[in-house]
């Protein structure tokens, strides 16, 4: 089912649950400017408006790209102050992207470099296709990263690698990305799309209030201390025993049978 009409992204409900993003720009290796983030905002109010979305994933037009980084030629005659206004509406987005109630996978298809692989870090988790470079080229251009690479790269694999990775603007291709934990898995990238989707369909499966807590205990909680953390954790565990899904799926267990979860 098609959702409203987008011009520079595609969005679809592909399975029942699960939702699609696919930037669509090739000609520039779908490179981000501002008509996508607008459309990239409007998408998030729909899956945020759906109760019944339980994962979304995010790819890229083509076999070349997912995200080839901001715009450059929208980016080349910006001064300071609309610079900062872009850096800003990125980052808005972005965080609302990793605050999102529902899982979020981004499916990295080919190059992934300095706005596309800051989208890709805002994203729950990354999967990637054999063919996939990650990098922070940022320094080429005479700029530093403005989307969160220097906040998200940091956390996800190590101040060291991060600030290798930024002020080299060296890239990385997917085996060493998986070797330093900024991807999961990575796949022939003619299975890449069948994978996503099979790991979409083992989350619509689930308790799909278990998943949206933990998503929210997990993504809150990086930025707390412990104890702040565990005790999100606690709410969301003892919210879980007031929902139908708890009473089915630990029936289910007993009963020796598959759970028959519905709703979120
Ligand atoms: N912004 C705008 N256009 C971009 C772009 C970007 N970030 N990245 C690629 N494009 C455009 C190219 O200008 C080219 O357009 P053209 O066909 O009209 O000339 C087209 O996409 C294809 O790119 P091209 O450079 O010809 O492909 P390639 O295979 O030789 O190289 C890359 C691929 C990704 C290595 C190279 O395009 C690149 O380095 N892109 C910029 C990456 C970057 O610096 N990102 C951070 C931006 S802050």
């Amino acid at each position: 089912m098609n959702t409203q009409s987008y011009k520079s992204l595609d969005f679809e409900l592909i399975e029942q649950g699960t939702y699609l993003l696919t930037l669509n720009r090739p000609a520039s290796l779908n490179a981000l400017n501002t008509e996508i983030f607008r459309e990239f905002a409007l998408a998030l109010d729909e899956v945020a408006d759906d109760a019944e979305a339980r994962v979304l994933l995010i790819t890229g037009a083509g076999e070349k790209a997912f995200v080839a980084g901001a715009d450059i030629s929208e980016m080349r005659d910006k001064s300071a102050v609309e610079g900062m206004a872009f850096s800003q509406t990125a980052m808005t987005l972005f965080r609302r992207l990793e605050m999102l109630p529902i899982p979020v996978i981004a499916v990295v298809n080919g190059y992934c470099l300095g706005g596309g692989c800051e989208l890709a870090m805002a994203c729950d988790w990354i999967i990637a296709s054999e063919n996939a470079v990650f990098g922070q080229p940022e320094v080429n251009l005479g700029i530093t990263p403005g989307f969160g690479a220097t906040q998200r790269l940091s956390r996800l694999i190590g101040p060291a690698r991060a600030m290798e990775m930024i002020v080299s603007g060296r890239h990385v291709d997917a085996n060493e990305a998986l070797t330093w934990g900024l991807v999961n898995h990575v796949y022939p990238q003619d299975r890449l799309m069948d994978e996503a989707l099979s790991i979409a369909g083992t989350i619509c499966q689930k308790g799909p209030l278990a998943v949206r807590l933990s998503k929210q205990a997990i993504v809150r909680g990086a930025s707390l201390d412990l104890d702040s953390g565990c005790q999100i954790e606690s709410q969301a565990f003892g919210l879980c025993f007031s929902s139908a899904e708890q009473k089915e799926g630990m029936a289910a267990f007993l009963e020796k049978r598959k759970p028959e979860f519905k709703g979120a």
